[in-house]
């Protein structure tokens, strides 16, 4: 999201939204990626990015193939560049990678004909949910100048909290962050976002409410006392959600840890756009996927 002008986020979402139409139509054939190939390199787990992804391209006539870092060579020991030139050799035009290292895709993108789309890059960013995150705010509120969203929960590990930080400022909308000060990286003010003391202080009069996934695989120590003290402290429950505007929705990127971050009743509740933004996850991987083979061929 950093590299993305406010134009080109306009565009994508844009572009999204005819998607949508084709995805969500009798016939989900378009022949936008014809002769075109995706490969998905996956050194973490994930069951809705890389889904979407290569659903996505499926349904615009792409040849698609996964490889995942414990089938392949990636287990003998291969590098991350070996085995991405490897992919690259095979005349793939588009490789999507999740890594766990931050910067893993600005390190290879350089040596490959291929381009390459960062599914999530350690706990640097995750562009395609920011992505998808405001696409479903802009389906609710047309527009996402002047949104107040609030993002609750492990903001320390969360690359889809930072893609989102840097992603709705550049479209107008304001970003507060909430957390407990352990799970709190410094510099999200830097980002323009308000760091609150409170989940409810964050909450209060939002437009959009966040919850984020306690990121347990990625700590190395003790972060606070017990999972059941952070729910008690920092879970967004109906008490805290009330405090919102009345018709603010309920976002979260999945998965979800329910009774954690969020109670089930919230994760259900009317508002809630989670199961949406998995549909939405979709048309903003083809949309993404279109424009990137759109300026290729202009290349
Ligand atoms: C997120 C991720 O992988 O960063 N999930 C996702 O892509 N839907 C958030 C998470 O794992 O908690």
């Amino acid at each position: 999201m950093k590299e993305l002008e406010a134009e080109e986020i306009a565009e994508i979402l844009s572009t999204a939204e005819l998607m949508k139409m084709v995805m969500t139509s009798n016939n989900k054939k378009t022949s936008h990626l014809q002769g075109k190939s995706v490969v998905t390199l996956f050194y973490e787990n994930s069951t809705r990015t890389r889904l979407s992804f290569e659903m996505a391209s499926k349904f615009m006539g792409a040849s698609s193939a996964n490889i995942s870092s414990s089938g392949s060579s990636v287990s003998k020991g291969e590098s991350l560049l070996d085995t991405a030139r490897t992919i690259d050799m095979m005349s793939t035009d588009i490789i999507v990678m999740r890594h766990n290292q931050s910067g893993a895709p600005h390190f290879i993108a350089p040596h490959l004909k291929a381009s390459v789309v960062n599914a999530g890059d350690g706990m640097n960013e995750h562009p395609t949910q920011a992505l998808l995150d405001m696409y479903t705010m802009k389906e609710k509120y047309g527009s996402l100048e002047g949104l107040e969203v609030a993002i609750c929960g492990d903001i320390y590990h969360s690359r889809v909290a930072r893609s989102n930080a840097i992603g709705l400022k550049k479209m107008g909308a304001h970003v507060r962050v909430a957390g407990p000060a352990t799970l709190m990286p410094p510099g999200f003010d830097r980002l323009g976002c308000t760091v609150c003391k409170s989940v409810k202080e964050a909450v209060e009069g939002a437009d959009v409410v966040m919850g984020l996934r306690l990121q347990l695989e990625r700590q190395t120590k003790s972060l606070f006392p017990s999972v059941a003290e952070y729910a008690k402290f920092y879970a967004i429950d109906m008490a805290t959600l009330s405090l919102a505007k009345p018709d603010a929705l309920i976002m979260h990127p999945g998965p979800c840890n329910h009774g954690v971050e969020l109670p089930t009743v919230v994760y259900d509740c009317p508002q809630s756009v989670i199961n949406e933004q998995v549909t939405n996850g979709v048309a903003v991987r083809m949309a993404v996927l279109y424009l990137l083979i759109a300026r290729r061929n202009q290349a």
